[in-house]
């Protein structure tokens, strides 16, 4: 009898046990399923070498990288703006113009290749293309590390970092590594994904379910909320139908591979900051984001977006832009 009822004990015990793991697994399954269903998730910063990414921020800021000493990355990449210049084309050494609008340089380390038509693979190969551009610093790796290896500052931080190692791979690889800290965290809809239901309001939250809703996100997705692809500008009707000429940069990822079915394809661009980086696609066509969203709406979706939709979804856009001690503009 009493064996009996201990068992009983035991077993309702047990069971009370198996009941409360139960639960609360259920409960955080539930949690991270609903952040797991989402098809964007928060950005998480990456592990630097904080030393290594402080030499790459002067560097980046470091106008000896270019033929006469007047250009460094940071006068097309303004980072306390959003990391871009703000200008249709970037302009050069000598006020030479280039022929692309210059993308973000935050959060672009999760791309999967750099450049609009991902001619680099790493941010480590992407430093070739401004160091050598005539429109852009000029320049050359034997004149670069001349300039450098002369100057105190930069030979003892070298010295300390990479053994003395003043070359084409250690200036890089710095560069790079300061621009992996470059990860803007904790934006108001990653707090929202995080679980914060109040951290954006209805019309964010509209503007959300309609970027879901037409298939924005079939495209711009993941942490960067795009980034990860490659698409063709033009899928529902031709885009370029409207250019007097077609450039050579129009082709996109045509021009890396050979392959027709490249042709005027992009990567697809992050939106995480695309409300601080005026004028809009590979040739900053575009002036205004309203009208980018049309565009998109019409060339990719076969779509013609409403105006009141058209504020939703910039109003859920204007909630990505993170934190970042270099980022001074956040919404
Ligand atoms: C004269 C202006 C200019 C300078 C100087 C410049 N950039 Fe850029 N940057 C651009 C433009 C324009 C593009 C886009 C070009 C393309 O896609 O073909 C770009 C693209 C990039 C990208 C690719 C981002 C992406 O999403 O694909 C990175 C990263 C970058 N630059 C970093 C740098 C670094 C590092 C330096 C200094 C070594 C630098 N840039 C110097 C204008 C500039
Ligand atoms: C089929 C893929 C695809 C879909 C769907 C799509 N986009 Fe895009 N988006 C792109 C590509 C590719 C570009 C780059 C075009 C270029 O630069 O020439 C782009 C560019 C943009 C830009 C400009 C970014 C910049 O920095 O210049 C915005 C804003 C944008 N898209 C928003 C949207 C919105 C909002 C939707 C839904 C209404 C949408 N996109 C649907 C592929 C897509």
């Amino acid at each position: 009898m009493y064996t009996n009822m201990l068992s009983m004990l035991l077993r309702s015990f047990s069971l009370l046990i198996i009941g409360c793991l139960t639960l609360s697994y259920a409960w955080a399954e539930s949690s991270s399923d609903k952040l797991l269903q989402e098809p964007i998730r928060p950005l998480e910063a990456l592990v630097v070498n904080a030393e290594k990414a402080a030499l790459g921020d002067l560097l980046f800021h470091e106008e000896r990288l270019s033929v006469d000493n007047s250009i460094s990355c940071a006068h097309c990449h303004i980072l306390a703006e959003g990391g871009a210049d703000g200008l249709p084309v970037s302009v050069g050494v000598n006020g030479v113009k280039g022929g692309m609008n210059s993308p973000t340089v935050f959060n672009a380390a999760l791309n999967i290749a750099q450049f609009w038509d991902g001619r680099a693979k790493t941010l480590e190969d992407q430093i070739d293309g401004p160091l050598h551009a005539s429109a852009e610093m000029a320049s050359s790796w034997p004149d670069v590390i001349k300039k450098l290896s002369a100057d105190q500052v930069y030979n003892s931080a070298f010295k300390k970092l990479y053994k003395g190692e003043i070359s084409e791979r250690t200036i890089k690889h710095a560069i790079a590594e300061f621009e992996r800290s470059l990860i803007t965290v904790d934006s108001r809809f990653d707090q929202y994904l995080r679980g914060d239901e109040s951290a954006i309001n209805d019309e964010e939250k509209k503007g959300y379910s309609l970027f879901k809703e037409f298939g924005c996100v079939a495209c711009h997705q993941g942490e960067n909320v795009g980034g990860n692809l490659f698409q063709t500008l033009g899928i529902m009707d031709d885009y370029f139908a409207t250019y007097e000429e077609i450039k050579k940069h129009d082709y996109g990822r045509f021009n890396v591979t050979g392959d027709i079915m490249d042709k005027h394809k992009f990567k697809v661009p992050s939106l995480r900051l695309v409300t601080l980086t005026a004028p809009y696609f590979h040739d900053a066509k575009i002036t205004k984001l309203e009208d980018a969203v049309r565009t998109m709406g019409k060339y990719q979706l076969g779509m013609i977006i409403s105006d009141a939709d058209i504020a939703s979804i910039i109003a859920f856009l204007k909630t990505l832009p993170g934190k970042h001690p270099s980022l001074d503009k956040v919404q």
